[in-house]
């Protein structure tokens, strides 16, 4: 008797937790925000041994949820804290959020990619990337473009499909605060303008338009200030929603050498 109704209460718990996130968008059971989450914590914690595509490990494949040991998610929330003694699978130490966010991402890994990179096309995209969207002007991929805006060869491995639509609508809104354009005049008057890739208390690095690494002492400028609008223009207009979808599923598919 005792036991038939801790099983009633299980299933109810089981209800009204999945009923709480009604609101949320989802990703199978997972909420959006906790396969995000747990997309960022993998690139940070996991990504070297596992893999952009979690099949590094031979005989694990977690983007398709093949394991050895794993058939629950508190089978998967054991292992990610104990690792697994005697092999190369480390211990770790996350809060609840984060380790929700890496089950989540675990059990949503494939169609988080396909849901956030919609019916793109990575092979038109990638003639987007080049063409229309001129974006080797700024941008490298594998060798072959300008270094005056970041290297994109892995940000398919770094960042999520929703960010990477994000910085091709609104560049400024998703600039990350060290990639700022900076604009500075040396004390004998010569402007320079271009991308901050480091800067302590004294220096700046900075890569200038014509693509040159200029290491700048900050006692010797008379002007220094880091601009607050990405050079990146906004394709919201430049691309309709098809084209950006066949963009970001070309970025998706760069995954460097990782
Ligand atoms: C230093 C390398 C390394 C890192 C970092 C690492 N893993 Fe692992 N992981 C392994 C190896 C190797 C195995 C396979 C162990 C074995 O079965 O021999 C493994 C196994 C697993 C398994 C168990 C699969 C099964 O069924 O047995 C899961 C789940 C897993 N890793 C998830 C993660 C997650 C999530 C992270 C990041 C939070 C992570 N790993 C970080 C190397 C690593
Ligand atoms: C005029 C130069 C320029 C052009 C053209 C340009 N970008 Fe950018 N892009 C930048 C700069 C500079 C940044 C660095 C941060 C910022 O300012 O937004 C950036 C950032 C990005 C990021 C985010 C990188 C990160 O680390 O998160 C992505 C993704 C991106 N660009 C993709 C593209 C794509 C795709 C195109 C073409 C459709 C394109 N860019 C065209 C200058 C450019």
């Amino acid at each position: 008797m005792g036991s038939k109704w801790c099983f009633a209460l299980v299933i109810i718990s089981c209800f009204v937790v999945t009923g709480f996130a009604g609101g949320q968008e989802h990703i199978g059971q997972y909420s959006q925000a906790d396969v995000e989450a747990g997309f960022n914590l993998y690139n940070a914690n996991c990504i070297t041994c596992h893999g952009a595509n979690g099949d590094s490990v031979p005989g694990i494949n977690l983007r398709t949820n093949e394991f050895r040991r794993v058939s629950t998610d508190s089978d998967l929330n054991r292992i990610i804290q104990t690792g697994i003694p005697g092999t190369a699978m480390p211990p770790g130490r996350y809060n609840t959020a984060e380790l929700a966010g890496l089950v989540a991402y675990i059990r949503a890994m494939r169609e988080f990619d396909t849901v956030a990179t919609g019916r793109g096309d990575a092979a038109r995209g990638q003639n987007i990337f080049e063409e229309k969207g001129n974006c080797n002007s700024c941008h490298r991929v594998n060798n072959k473009g300008s270094r005056v805006a970041p290297d994109l060869s892995d940000i398919g491995a770094i960042r999520s499909p929703e960010a990477l639509r994000r910085s091709l609508i609104d560049p400024t809104a998703s600039m990350l605060p060290l990639n700022r354009p900076v604009r500075a005049v040396t004390r004998d008057g010569k402007l320079i303008s271009g991308r901050r890739l480091n800067e302590d208390t004294y220096t700046v690095q900075v890569i200038d338009t014509e693509e040159h690494l200029i290491s700048l002492i900050k006692a010797d400028l008379r002007e220094f200030t880091v601009l607050k609008t990405s050079t990146m223009p906004s394709y919201k207009d430049k691309l309709n929603p098809a084209e950006l979808d066949d963009v970001v599923a070309y970025l998706r598919t760069l995954k460097g050498s990782r």
